[in-house]
């Protein structure tokens, strides 16, 4: 069965509709760090007057979602909000047959359905085929009620504040530490070089991307002018832990978990609640890390992801290993945490 035919037009052509439509997005609760993330993007090109990507209407011309245009160097990301009644596996299809048959959208590296669409099993038998492999993103938070540890395994005088000036080797650091987590790197790659990424998401953590550095929760590790670690925090509805970075060559000693805490202490002392973050799916050290000091998936769950075209980024290597990880159903915080999910 053919999908439903869905017409992409520039939202600068039905600003009313897209309008009106984006409004109808922000009452909706909750939302992931990333739905908010969107929607401020194109409030942002429209108050602007630009296009930030296209409306995208049904059948009947009705308005049924908005898709968000991020063009990089590698290639056109897509992020899309559907509308509540298009919520469903067939819509998304339509919406992905819809992008890659656009010449204005190729190549098409990757397309995020906002927290509110359909369920990734639900859709993998029309993205999977056409290459996409859907990797997941999960917001957690530190309930307030959660104590902070008066010591840390790892000496909190060995960290100092974030500087502005850290930015080069922050960059370095980045480069490091995602050379052993693909894919991460594989949502987050812009440029053809990741060398040039880690320049570019520094630079847009400490200008504000996600919302403005929180000086007082963000700190590093120094150890002879290099840096070894670090956490980056930014003020979005509350404090969000927007980067956390350990070289390879310090790893699982304690200073991940020094790093969080000085954080989380640094966020709560400054009036940042609650403590957040969001972390992509798999990243078991990641995810053990955060179960471990009392993170939890919010009440209910917040949860999104992307489907990457993993070829056209040039990461073939992770569909293999995404083949061999748990089914994308399966391991959610909230299921690890109820003991039903893998470990
Ligand atoms: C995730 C990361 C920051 C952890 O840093 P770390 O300094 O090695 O973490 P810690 O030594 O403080 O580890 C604390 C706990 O986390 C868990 N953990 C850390 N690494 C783990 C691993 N490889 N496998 C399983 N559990 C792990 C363990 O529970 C560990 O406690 P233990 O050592 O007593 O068993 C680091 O692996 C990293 O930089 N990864 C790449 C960047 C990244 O993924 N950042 C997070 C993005 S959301």
């Amino acid at each position: 069965m053919s999908p439903p035919p869905v017409a992409l037009r520039p939202t600068s052509e039905l600003p009313g509709e897209t309008k009106e439509l984006l409004e109808r997005f922000r009452a909706e609760t909750p939302r992931t760090v990333e739905d908010d993330w969107a929607m401020d993007t194109i409030q942002k090109h429209l108050a602007a007057g630009n296009r930030p990507g296209f409306l995208l209407l049904g059948p009947k011309d009705e308005a049924i979602g908005i898709l968000l245009d991020r063009v990089t160097p590698i290639g056109h990301r897509l992020s899309v909000l559907l509308a509540p009644g298009f919520r469903s596996p067939p819509s998304a299809r339509a919406v992905l047959v819809a992008a890659e048959s656009s010449a204005e959208l190729r190549p098409l590296v990757g397309i995020r359905i906002l927290a509110r669409g359909p369920p990734p099993s639900a859709v993998a038998e029309h993205f999977e085929p056409r290459g996409f492999r859907f990797l997941g993103r999960e917001d957690l938070e530190l309930p307030d009620d959660v104590p902070l540890p008066v010591d840390t395994p790892a000496n909190p005088r060995e960290l100092r504040p974030l500087r502005a000036t850290d930015a080069t080797a922050l960059a370095r650091l980045m480069f490091a530490a995602y050379s052993t987590d693909p894919y991460d790197v594989a949502i987050f790659l812009e440029h053809q070089d990741f060398g040039e990424d880690c320049v570019a998401s520094v630079a847009a953590l400490l200008s504000a991307k996600y919302g403005p550095w929180i000086p007082a929760g963000s700190f590093v590790r120094e150890v002879d002018g290099e840096l070894l670690g670090a956490v980056l925090t930014v003020q979005n509805d509350g404090g969000l832990i927007a980067e956390l970075l350990v070289d390879p060559r310090a790893r699982r000693t304690g200073l991940g978990r020094a790093l969080l805490w000085a954080a989380a202490r640094g966020l709560r002392g400054a009036g940042h609640r609650p403590v957040r973050l969001v972390f992509t799916k798999p990243n078991r050290p990641a995810e053990a890390l955060y179960l471990s000091m009392g993170f939890r998936p919010p009440v209910p769950p917040a949860a999104g992801g992307d489907w990457v075209n993993l070829e056209r980024v040039g990461h073939p290597e992770i569909a293999e290993e995404l083949r061999l990880a748990p089914s994308r159903d399966a391991g959610t915080a909230s299921a690890l945490l109820s003991g039903e999910g893998s470990p």
